[in-house]
């Protein structure tokens, strides 16, 4: 039997798919896995019984991945479920930025109770006036799975796009259109296109991305759209740039403190993945992802430990790992299995930075195991599955 907690509100399209063998608990620390959504768990302690976390979404910043990992709790993400939610928001932010649906929305109800209200509307609608997207320069960066889609819809809409990905996947690769012109550097992006979206995960170097300098040699009037996360942009350079017209508009789903009040910003309030398909998805993705860990050890999407496949467990159990990726790692953990007469059928061993996982099937078991194998210097957290 697992114990589930979910931090945030999760689909039940997704959390029914945990089958009999779980029941949710409030009790973050009782449960074996947890969903997340945007909980920020910085802060949180785990107890020694959380085996897995699974954020609902792509973006993992709201979770500790250096220490998850040495307290031997795998991490996973849910990339591309999400990925058509924020599309659709990104091409409805690109035409919100290039004419002024909202200030036109928000004048109408100021003039709603007027009788005279059809005329004024032709005589004021100029003030609302804006252009139109097609034939314009959108500059992609971050080829991912949300990358990929905008750059290939606004293909469809009729925009020049150059995309930028130095990491692009094969996968991703063969999904982009053969219309998005590629370039090697952000560089190119910033000083060609009229629209800029930034789609990257939020690193030490990806952290104020779009700052004074880069802004400086971006075209004038460029309008930059953030669906990402707040600090890829310096909001501070953002806002002087938004005041002299450099920047013409801001569009980003992460409002902060700052961005919220420049003029100029369009502040949307994180509703990029905030759809009912978007959420099923995300969810029932998450959910098969820590079904899979739970009970066979496989670990698909971690973004703290490497992906191991071993299929179900077909001997008479499964030993798994989670350990440091330093060396002579295999070498004990077989001379340990060794010296208890324990015979391994079949074994895999992978690493992702400085974490490492092994998973090793074998023909008997000995109780005394998990404690000769947790006692290895640099092995984080030892776990047996029985076979099926
Ligand atoms: C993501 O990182 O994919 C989004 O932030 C998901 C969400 O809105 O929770």
């Amino acid at each position: 039997m697992f114990k589930y907690n979910c931090l945030n509100k999760i689909s039940k399209v997704g959390t029914q798919n945990f089958g009999e063998n779980y029941t949710a608990t409030d009790d973050i620390n009782d449960a074996d896995a947890i969903l997340v959504r945007s909980a920020t768990m910085h802060d949180m302690t785990f107890g020694k019984n959380v085996k897995a976390i699974a954020r609902a979404g792509a973006g993992v910043n709201n979770i500790p991945l250096d220490r998850c990992a040495e307290e031997g709790i795998v991490v996973f993400n849910t990339p591309g479920a999400n990925a058509n939610g924020v599309k659709e928001l990104v091409i409805a932010g690109m035409l919100l930025a290039a004419r002024d649906v909202t200030g036109g929305i928000n004048w109408v109800q100021t003039i709603k109770d007027e009788p005279e209200i059809a005329k004024m509307v032709e005589k004021g609608k100029s003030n609302f006036a804006g252009t139109e997207i097609q034939g314009k320069k959108l500059g992609v960066i971050g080829l991912g799975a949300i990358g990929v889609l905008v750059a290939n819809a606004a293909v469809g809409l009729g925009m020049e796009v150059y995309g930028c990905d130095p990491y692009i996947s094969v996968e991703n690769a063969w999904k982009l259109s053969r219309s998005v012109k590629a370039v090697k550097t952000r560089e190119e992006i910033f000083k060609k296109c009229d629209y800029i979206t930034v789609h990257v995960p939020l690193l030490d170097d990806t952290k104020n991305m779009i700052n004074a300098d880069t802004i400086k040699t971006m075209k004038n009037g460029v309008i930059i759209l953030n669906f990402a996360r707040d600090l890829l942009v310096n909001d501070d350079d953002m806002a002087a740039a938004l005041a002299t017209g450099k920047v013409k508009k801001y569009v980003t789903d992460f409002p902060n403190a700052k961005s919220a009040k420049m003029a100029g910003t369009i502040a949307i309030p994180h509703l990029g993945a905030s759809t009912e398909e978007s959420e099923d998805n995300c969810a029932v993705m998450a959910v098969k992802e820590l079904v899979e860990y739970l009970e066979n050890g496989n670990i698909i999407n971690s973004v703290n430990y490497p992906s191991v496949d071993a299929g179900v467990c077909r001997t008479a159990a499964r030993i798994c790992i989670l350990h440091k990726n330093i060396p002579n790692m295999l070498t004990q953990f077989t001379g340990a299995f060794s010296a208890e007469g324990i015979n391994i059928e079949n074994m895999v061993n992978k690493s992702k930075g400085d974490s490492a996982y092994s998973v090793l099937d074998v023909a008997n078991i000995k109780d005394d195991i998990v404690d000769k194998v947790s006692a290895i210097e640099g092995v984080r957290a030892v776990r047996v599955i029985k076979a099926q």
